[in-house]
């Protein structure tokens, strides 16, 4: 069994991923920006220079243990932010984030970096496969594709075992922030507004995860997807979170974004899981399987 350092494992992903980890029996470190009293994480702050970090005794036992796959699921991860801080998110997002999976790569690890539909700018209702061209339209996007030019190059120049992986990751669903509060609202019989004309395909935290896991015990280096298998509006989605949820779907109203957003916002949904990721054993995930974990979550949240 191989060991798992999980970057960022307070966050969405992060979270799921060191659940997971734990069940199948991996022995695992995770980090956290809250190192007060946490003696079970380790501190990091990508704002800064990882090196205090890389020469923690827990992260010298991990690699004592065995092969290490390092997760590299820390970052300031909003759109917004991205946009109007490109320069600080930047430092955590690339510069810091690369030093750090160039280090441990170094060490002999094989890191995992979750990337997004967002390298591939507004593509409207194509899928893209795994090799195709990058060409981003937002900083977040920007930042993504050029960290993925450096995994591409750390896999090139790997010690033997070690690797790198960019994981490209479809729209992640879950029962906090937008969706938690949609369904909050249905729930109550409020009506909601949700977008027409923005898609997504849908997955979810516990397919994340899964995937994560499954390119990590590999060790192949390359570019995988992980996504949706169907593109749906977040109307349409709104309006099946209605239905399973038994609330009337007349409460979801629909409202046309896309002039106010600007030309540069990224309307990706579905990414094509190609050979690299079918290879891998990876298969998209079907809108009923998103669904279904979305709804469980929201009831085993409330
Ligand atoms: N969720 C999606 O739909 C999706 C889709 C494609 C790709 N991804 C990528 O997957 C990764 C994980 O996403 P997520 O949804 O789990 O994000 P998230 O919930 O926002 O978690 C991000 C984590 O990064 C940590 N972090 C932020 N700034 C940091 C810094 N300066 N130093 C150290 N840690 C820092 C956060 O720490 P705090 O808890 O202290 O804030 C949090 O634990 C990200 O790279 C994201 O871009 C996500």
């Amino acid at each position: 069994m191989p060991s798992g350092l999980v970057i960022g494992a307070e966050g969405l992903l992060g979270g799921a991923l060191l659940a997971k980890l734990r069940a199948a029996g991996w022995v695992v470190a995770g980090t956290t920006r809250r190192e007060k009293g946490r003696e079970d994480l380790i501190g990091l702050d990508l704002a800064d220079p990882p090196d205090r970090f890389l020469l923690d005794a827990r992260l010298e036992r991990l690699f004592a243990e065995g092969p290490v796959c390092a997760f590299l699921l820390a970052a300031a991860t909003g759109y917004e932010r991205c946009e109007t801080e490109p320069v600080a998110t930047r430092i955590v997002n690339v510069d810091h984030t690369v030093a750090t999976a160039r280090r441990l790569v170094e060490r002999g690890a094989f890191a995992v970096f979750p990337s997004s539909s967002a390298v591939f700018g507004d593509t409207g209702a194509q899928a893209l496969g795994e090799g195709a061209t990058t060409r981003p339209t937002t900083e977040y996007g920007r930042q993504k594709a050029e960290v993925e030019r450096a995994m591409a190059k750390f896999a090139a120049g790997a010690p033997a075992n070690a690797g790198a992986a960019t994981v490209r990751i479809a729209k992640v669903v879950h029962a906090g922030g937008r969706f938690g509060e949609w369904m909050n609202r249905l729930a109550c019989g409020t009506p909601i507004e949700t977008a027409r004309d923005m898609m997504l395909s849908p997955v979810s935290p516990d397919y994340v995860a899964r995937g994560l896991s499954r390119i990590a015990e590999r060790r192949a280096s390359g570019v995988y997807h992980l996504s949706g298998a169907q593109d749906v509006s977040y109307f349409e989605f709104a309006r099946m979170l209605a239905g399973a949820l038994g609330c009337s779907q007349s409460l979801v109203r629909a409202v046309e974004v896309r002039a106010f957003l600007g030309a540069g916002v990224s309307n990706s949904g579905r990414l094509h899981m190609g050979n690299p990721s079918r290879d891998a054993g990876l298969e998209p995930q079907t809108l009923e399987s998103a669904l279904t974990d979305l709804i469980r979550e929201f009831r085993g949240s409330r």
